[in-house]
C-alpha cells in the first residue's frame, strides 16, 4: 500500500472509505493512527486484526470538535472541559465515562471511554468531513514502535490498510499524554508531551501518577513494561559508563550502535550511532525514526544513553524504558 499525499481529492477519499467501514491510517500530531469508524463494530475489529492487538485493550476515539465529546462521554466533567480548552486541539487523551451506545469493542468492555482532538490539520479535516468519532490506535503492529511517518505504517501494516493519508513526519513524536478523570483525582496513565505539571497547573489540583506505570499489569497496553520494542536488544546505560560499555562489547565481539544525545558514538567508542538533540522535545520528535534505523543496522546490542531524569523528560524516559526491558548487559 502507497501512501497517498493527504490533498483534499485524498481526504475525501479517506472519508468515503471509513463510511464503508475501511481502514484508514493518517498522520496526527504525535503518531499515525490507525482509524476506522468507533460507531461500526465491523470496521473496529478490523483494526484488532491489522494490529494483531488482543480485543482487551482499548482504543482512542477521535473527534474533530469539543462539543463531540458528550456523545461519546454520558458526563463530561469541568476538568475535562477546562483541558479541552486549554490543550484541544492538542497531544492529549482524556479517559471518560463512556455512553451506553459505545461499543465493548472500542473501550475493550470497560466502563470508560478515551477521547482525543488531534493537532494536526489533515486529521482536523478527515474527522471534521467525515463528522463521527474515529477509532484510532497508532498505526503499527501490536508491541513494534509507533510510526511517525508515512512509510513507517505502509512498511509494518501493508495490505492489511486500505488507505494511508501522508501528511509529513509528526511533530511531536511519541503518543498523546492519557489522563485519566473518570475518578476523583485525575491520573496520569501515559506521560506525553503535555506534563502532569501542566495539568495540574490547568486544574489546580493534584494529579495523580498510576501505579502501573511501567509494569505489566494494566489494562492500557500502551502501559505494558514491554512495548514499543525494536527487534534488536537495547540496554539503556548512563552517560558515565558509556565508554566501559563499548569497550566490554567491543572485546566480546559484539557488534553495537549508540542513541546518544550529548556526544557522537565514536567519542564514546561506538562504530555506529545517531545523535540525537539535548533537548526532550527535539529529541522525542526523531525517537521512533531513530530506533527503527537502529533496528535496521541489524547490530547485536542497541546501547541508549539514559537521558536525565527529570519531569521534562519523563515521556521519552518512559518510552525509552519500554524499549530497553528486554535486554540485559
Ligand atoms: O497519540 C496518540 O494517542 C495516538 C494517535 C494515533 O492519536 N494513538 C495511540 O493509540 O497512541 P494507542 O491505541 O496505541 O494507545 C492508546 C492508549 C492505550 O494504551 C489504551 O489502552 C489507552 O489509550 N486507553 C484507551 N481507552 C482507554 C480507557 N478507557 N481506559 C484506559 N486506557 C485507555
Ligand atoms: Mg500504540
Amino acid at each position: 500500500m502507497e501512501p497517498l499525499f493527504a490533498d483534499t481529492a485524498a481526504i475525501d477519499l479517506a472519508v468515503s472509505l471509513l463510511h464503508q467501514g475501511r481502514l484508514v491510517a493518517f498522520p496526527t500530531e504525535t503518531v499515525y493512527g490507525l482509524g476506522a469508524d468507533a460507531s461500526n463494530p465491523d470496521a473496529v475489529r478490523r483494526i484488532f486484526q491489522a494490529k494483531g492487538r488482543p480485543a482487551d485493550h482499548p482504543l482512542i476515539v477521535h473527534i474533530a470538535h469539543q462539543d463531540q465529546l458528550c456523545e461519546w462521554a454520558a458526563s463530561v466533567p469541568d476538568s475535562a472541559l477546562q483541558l479541552a480548552a486549554q490543550f484541544w486541539p492538542g497531544p492529549l487523551a482524556m479517559i471518560l465515562p463512556k455512553q451506553p451506545q459505545v461499543s465493548a469493542l472500542v473501550t475493550g468492555g470497560q466502563n470508560t471511554v478515551g477521547l482525543r482532538m488531534p493537532n494536526h490539520p489533515v486529521a482536523l479535516q478527515l474527522l471534521a468531513a467525515f463528522g463521527g468519532g474515529v477509532a484510532a490506535p497508532s498505526a503499527n503492529r501490536f508491541c513494534k514502535i509507533s510510526p511517525t511517518l508515512a512509510a513507517h505504517v505502509a512498511e509494518e501494516l501493508g495490505t492489511a490498510v486500505d488507505l494511508i493519508l501522508d501528511g509529513g513526519a509528526c511533530q511531536v513524536g511519541v503518543e498523546s499524554t492519557i489522563i485519566d478523570l473518570s475518578g476523583k483525582l485525575p491520573v496520569l496513565l501515559r506521560p506525553g508531551h503535555i506534563t502532569r505539571e501542566a495539568i495540574a497547573e490547568a486544574l489546580n489540583t493534584q494529579v495523580l501518577l498510576s501505579p502501573g506505570i511501567g509494569t505489566d499489569s494494566i489494562r492500557a497496553p500502551g502501559m505494558m513494561a514491554v512495548h514499543y520494542a525494536p527487534t534488536t536488544a537495547a540496554v539503556l546505560c548512563p552517560t558515565d559508563q558509556l565508554a566501559a560499555l563499548a569497550a566490554q562489547l567491543s572485546s566480546t565481539g559484539q557488534t553495537s550502535a549508540l542513541l546518544s544525545y550529548s556526544l557522537a558514538a565514536e567519542a564514546y567508542g561506538y562504530d555506529l550511532g545517531i545523535k540525537l538533540p539535548a533537548q526532550p522535545e527535539d529529541y522525542a520528535h526523531k525517537l521512533y525514526a531513530s530506533l527503527r534505523t537502529l533496528d535496521d543496522w541489524q547490530v547485536a546490542l542497541i546501547v541508549v544513553e539514559l537521558p536525565p531524569q527529570t519531569e521534562i523528560w519523563r515521556a521519552v524516559n518512559d518510552r525509552l524504558g519500554k524499549a530497553t526491558k528486554r535486554a540485559s548487559v
